[in-house]
């Protein structure tokens, strides 16, 4: 049986003019609140946002997700930060290569495995890929450097790993706040191992050494300056081996005074000959002069003479630290001293 279908007409209803009046009143006014919070525009969000990566690994495949993080880095800042190590940490992650194992990868370093001594030969005898035929004298090199710099026998000079000289720039620069229009003097910068990150940190002319080795100095010219771009940088190298800081002029005072692993090779006598030329030239208060593995040239002396003669001086011992490496399990030891005389 068909259902019966009771088709009634609708209702119409009836509002009163001042209902309707007072309504579209109120929807207009609680409109009027409700914008500022419906438009994302008008957020005064944090100036430093941090979006967190997420990332799905399974055996077979890496999904990578979107990453967006902007903070703001203070320009005092030298050294990674926590969030930097994060972030490394998580792109190894990502790219699957934390647990990289130096036998496993021994037999596949790229399509032409050489070490330093089969490059030089090879510079030698076949002088690169595409060369120029003509005599030697014609060539077209601006800066011609020996073979054995290009293969950088001279990062193995020191016996420690030539990453650690980034580890004494980093504990050096912001022990002492330092920042680009600060001045810096190195004893002893052999190839520059460390002062390379001074001299592309600091202005124009800021960094200088005094260096006795013939042969470290040529490194420091003749590759490591022209290779990293850092010519412009004009850092003053002298040579020399007598403590003489004439060369370096006047009319300015070094924020930081250093030797890294200097000191233990110099005969006591020429150590405290430096320390008394070097003293006025050191900011009084703020400047410091930091001295690596050991001050034997101080507790030789015995007893307090050692202080005494830093006070004779115009210098404070501080203090001694300890540094660890970013890279290998190592840690370097610095000693602290500061002029205490105006
Ligand atoms: C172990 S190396 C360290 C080089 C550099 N400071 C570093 O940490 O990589 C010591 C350096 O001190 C230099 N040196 C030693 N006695 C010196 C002296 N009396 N005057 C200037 N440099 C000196 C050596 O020639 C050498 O380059």
């Amino acid at each position: 049986m068909a259902p019966h279908n009771h088709h009634h007409p609708p209702k119409s209803v009836i509002i009163p003019i001042p209902v309707l009046v007072a309504a579209v009143t109120a929807s207009t006014v609680l409109l009027f609140f409700l914008i500022p919070f419906l438009t994302s525009s008008s957020c005064h969000c944090p100036t430093t946002t941090t979006t967190t990566t997420t990332t799905t690994t399974t055996p077979a495949t890496t999904t990578f997700t979107t990453s967006s993080q902007s903070s703001s880095r203070s320009e005092l800042q030298i050294s990674p930060t926590s969030e930097d190590i994060t972030w490394w940490k998580q792109q190894l992650l990502e790219n699957q290569l934390h647990d990289y194992q130096e036998t496993k990868n021994k037999l596949r370093k790229g399509i032409n495995p050489r070490t330093r001594d089969q490059q030089l030969q090879d510079l030698i005898q076949f002088k690169g890929i595409s060369h120029y035929e003509e005599p030697e004298s014609a060539n077209h090199t601006a800066l011609p450097c020996p073979g054995e710099l290009l293969v950088e026998e001279h990062h193995s000079n020191y016996g420690e790993p030539w990453a650690g000289g980034r580890d004494v720039f980093e504990f050096l620069a912001e022990s002492v706040s330092l920042l680009p229009d600060s001045r810096v003097l190195e004893i002893g910068c052999g190839t520059l191992r460390v002062g390379i990150h001074f001299i592309r940190y600091l202005n124009s002319e800021h960094f200088h050494c005094l260096e006795r080795d013939e042969l470290s100095l040529i490194a420091a010219f003749r590759y490591e300056l022209p290779s990293q771009g850092l010519l412009h940088k004009r850092p003053l190298i002298v040579k020399g081996e007598d403590m003489d800081f004439s060369k370096f002029g006047s009319g300015f005072q070094y924020s930081l005074i250093y030797a890294s692993a200097v000191f233990l090779h110099m005969p006591d006598k020429l150590v405290w000959i430096g320390l008394e030329r070097l003293v006025d030239r050191l900011k009084p208060n703020e400047g410091r002069i930091f001295v690596s593995h050991n001050i034997k040239f101080c507790s030789r002396l015995g007893g307090d003479e050692c202080t005494k003669k830093l006070s004779s001086l115009g210098l404070e011992y501080v203090g001694k630290h300890t540094h660890d490496s970013l890279l290998f399990n190592h840690y370097e030891i610095w000693f602290e001293f500061r002029r205490v005389k105006a």
